[in-house]
């Protein structure tokens, strides 16, 4: 995936410049079955790497000559400020990247004043990452299980510890086929665990293993009635990730939910599914403004950042970036790359004409190349 060639590889003093020199750095220095989970995709990875291609694709339309001498990034989701309209996706398993794991992507992201959604099945508790990171903006990631009250219980949990929004994650009804998975047998360290169901499952820890929990714990009947459940036991927003059509986007607003992330997992899940930036349009045309709507998949440059704003989401998301970072230098490498994305997305800006992201807009995209 990696399109930086940093010569005499990641050793020595030369500095990490793009995010992809730090998948380059992740790649020599994580063990392979930890590297082909992070990296993997479903099946023949094509929707995986269409994500960034789909980006590549796209022309901008710069203005000139607009005084760019002053430029700001900041922006709101759900009615809150973060100093640029980059967050952090939801990724499982920060501690094989890094000991300390969750912990340091939620003090990075609040360093750097942006919002962190935090997976279900992180390595450190929900309680251990607010502790650290007490003033952090954060939303939480949300499956429902079979057993409604497990979901339940995880809700009022992550309410009472302050976190502002419930991402739930809507396109796992089945967990895609990751070939790689399979061949290296991938599961969880002894040493680590998905900490917030810490003691939940232990009753049943004869029973077969996916990702760190019981197979087949996640509910594939889950339908739009779901959403009305989840609206009757918590008041906090509710966005729904993994929309990419848009007839969902259109009844995703007729439930009346808060947002909307246009995702396709990374591309883990359904393999042949449209790169996530090429759905986007058709749902920002459907909501018209109704809800906001964000999208992740990979963002890799400030300039793909500035593509998502000019095509309407209000924000983007990054997965496997905020995990190089770690596995780079921990809290320190979540922060580099969060600022590599602020720095170049801000010259992206400046260098189209753009003095703030109320500027941004779809004339800044050559459709002709599309
Ligand atoms: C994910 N993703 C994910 N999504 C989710 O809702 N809950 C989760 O626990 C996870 N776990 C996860 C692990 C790993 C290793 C990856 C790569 C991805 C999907 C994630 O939130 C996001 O949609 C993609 O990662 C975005 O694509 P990029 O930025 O990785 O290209």
């Amino acid at each position: 995936m990696s399109s930086c060639n940093r010569e005499g590889g990641c050793g020595g003093d030369m500095p990490l410049v793009c995010l992809t020199d730090y998948e380059e750095y992740a790649k020599e220095h994580l063990s392979k079955a930890t590297w082909d989970y992070y990296a993997a995709g479903a099946d023949e990875c094509c929707t995986r790497d269409d994500n960034l291609l789909a980006y590549k694709r796209i022309r901008l339309r710069p203005r000139i000559l607009r005084d760019v001498s002053v430029s700001d990034t900041r922006t709101t989701v759900q009615g809150t400020e973060i100093s640029f309209p980059v967050g952090i996706a939801p990724t499982a398993f920060h501690c094989l990247a890094w000991h300390e794991g969750e912990v340091a992507t939620a003090r990075a992201t609040e360093a750097l004043n942006t919002c962190y959604i935090t997976s279900t099945y992180s390595t450190c508790s929900v309680e251990e990452i607010v502790a650290a990171a007490p003033n952090g903006y954060r939303w939480f990631q949300l499956y429902v299980y079979r057993d409604r009250k497990l979901s339940e219980q995880m809700v009022h949990r992550v309410e009472a510890l302050g976190y502002k929004a419930l991402v739930l994650t809507v396109d796992v009804p089945y967990t895609g086929k990751r070939r790689n998975d399979i061949r290296n047998q991938f599961k969880l360290p002894p040493h680590l665990k998905v900490k917030n169901f810490d003691g939940v499952f232990q009753q049943e820890t004869a029973a077969p293993e996916e990702y760190g929990i019981p197979a087949n714990t996640l509910d594939p009947s889950i339908s739009w009635k779901d959403i009305y459940w989840l609206q009757s036991i918590t008041r906090l927003p509710i966005i729904i990730k993994g929309i990419l059509t848009k007839e969902d986007a259109e009844l995703a607003v007729e439930h009346g939910v808060q947002g909307i992330i246009v995702s396709n997992h990374g591309g883990r899940q359904l393999d042949g599914g449209p790169a996530s930036i090429d759905a986007l349009p058709e749902i920002v045309d459907t909501v018209q403004g109704r809800i906001e709507v964000y999208v992740d998949g990979g963002i890799r440059t400030g300039s793909d950042v500035l593509k998502a704003l000019a095509l309407g989401a209000k924000c983007v998301f990054i997965g496997r970036p905020a995990v190089w970072g770690l596995a780079y230098k921990g809290e320190e490498g979540v922060r580099e790359v969060l600022q590599i994305l602020n720095d170049e997305f801000r010259l992206s800006m400046a260098l189209s004409g753009c003095r703030n992201v109320a500027e941004i807009n779809r004339n800044l995209i050559q459709f002709s190349k599309l």
